[in-house]
């Protein structure tokens, strides 16, 4: 075990010399190859979590962007994920923003990204989905639009009926930043609209006989509390199945590399724990104890996955930590969620969702 510990720091360090998206690349490579990877499923129930009719083994999810095109799901399944997102996805494929857009902020443990969505596109995607299989967790499909399309709502209904026998659930992507004018689609009567030709378009899949397939709707960190109190409203009368939160921010909290920080794009990593905690808090504090969140922004550790806990998460999503800690980050999360429940007594992770609230809540936003 110690052994393979030290392997995989060796082997990130290695990856961390060459440009983070060829270390991107090579790793989705390494994972396809399955060599090397061993299975580091935590499983108990006191960290399960059920939503409508799936269960989440454990509360750690792999966030949308690390596998855009569904390459490697079932070997981030073995590495210990409870669940993985795929995407974000367009209908058409996409060579996203030129390169590099892609930038590691190690002193800073944090990622600038200004990818724009490039991917393989639903056809080729969605026939990888298919051959994939039964798989030991829930595959999420984040969608979203197209840069150039003239119905940018119309691609995320293209969306669901494309992937609705593939996906256990769907997160609405109208949160990055790299897709100009994407996140205007938060605002109060574009979302309505956004949410109710998706939801819509789900219902109709479901009326054919199909699975009830939960839609989940990501959001940005850089919202206003007016802007959190619309989404809210319009997520609670919609009746969308839960809020993911949040993505990159486009903000720039002090950072030690003063270079990197200037880059374009949005900021993940540690920088964004706190900002990404606060709307987490101040979301579930507005929409009631019972819209599932998942939290995601900035988790590095069992102490700041617990924090997300309490401040307001059912489940968890990380990426940027992957990159400076390796993939044993996973079994040590759940491990420590797992030590952390018995030692306080409680019969379920879930009852400390929210317990700390309040406290986050009450930040102010800038
Ligand atoms: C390189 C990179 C690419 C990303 N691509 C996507 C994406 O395609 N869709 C999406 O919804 N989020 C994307 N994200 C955002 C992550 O899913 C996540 O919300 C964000 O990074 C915060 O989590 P973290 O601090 O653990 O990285 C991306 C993040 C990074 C670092």
């Amino acid at each position: 075990m110690k052994l393979m510990r030290t392997l995989n720091k060796v082997g990130l360090k290695s990856l961390h010399i060459l440009d983070p998206e060829v270390s991107h690349a090579v790793t989705v490579k390494m994972l396809r190859t399955g060599l090397g990877v061993w299975p580091k499923q935590i499983q108990d129930k006191a960290i399960s979590y059920t939503l409508g009719d799936l269960t989440f083994q454990n509360p750690v999810g792999m966030a949308a962007g690390f596998d855009k095109n569904a390459e490697v799901p079932k070997t981030l399944f073995k590495i210990g994920f409870g669940h993985v997102e795929v995407g974000t996805l367009t209908p058409q494929p996409q060579q996203g923003n030129q390169r590099p857009r892609n930038f590691r902020l190690t002193k800073d443990r944090a990622v600038i990204n200004r990818y724009g969505f490039n991917n393989d596109g639903h056809m080729v995607v969605r026939r990888r989905l298919e051959k994939l299989g039964k798989t030991n967790g829930i595959l999420g499909v984040n969608i979203g639009a197209n840069k150039t399309s003239d119905d940018r709502s119309g691609d995320y209904v293209k969306g669901i009926h494309r992937f609705n026998d593939v996906a256990d659930y769907f997160a609405v992507n109208i949160s990055s930043p790299n897709t100009p004018g994407l996140r205007d689609l938060q605002a109060k009567d574009q979302l309505h609209e956004l949410l109710s030709r998706v939801l819509t378009a789900r219902d109709e899949e479901h009326a054919k006989g199909k699975r009830k397939v939960p839609v989940l709707l990501k959001i940005a960190p850089d919202v206003t509390e007016e802007g959190l109190q619309d989404i809210a409203q319009v997520a609670l009368e919609l009746k969308v199945d839960g809020l993911i939160v949040s993505n990159t921010t486009i903000t720039r909290p002090p950072l030690k590399d003063q270079k990197q920080a200037q880059e374009a794009g949005g900021l993940s990593g540690e920088p964004l724990f706190r900002l990404s905690t606060i709307v987490l808090a101040k979301m579930r504090r507005l929409v009631g104890p019972d819209m599932p969140i998942i939290g995601v922004g900035g988790i590095h550790s069992g102490e700041t996955a617990w924090t997300k806990i309490c401040a307001g998460a059912n489940l968890l999503q990380i990426y940027s930590a992957m990159v400076y800690e390796g993939p044993d980050l996973v079994a040590d999360i759940n491990q420590y969620l797992l030590d952390k429940t018995i030692e306080n007594g409680l019969s379920s992770l879930q009852e400390a969702v929210g317990s700390n609230m309040q406290a986050w809540a009450d930040e102010p936003l800038s």
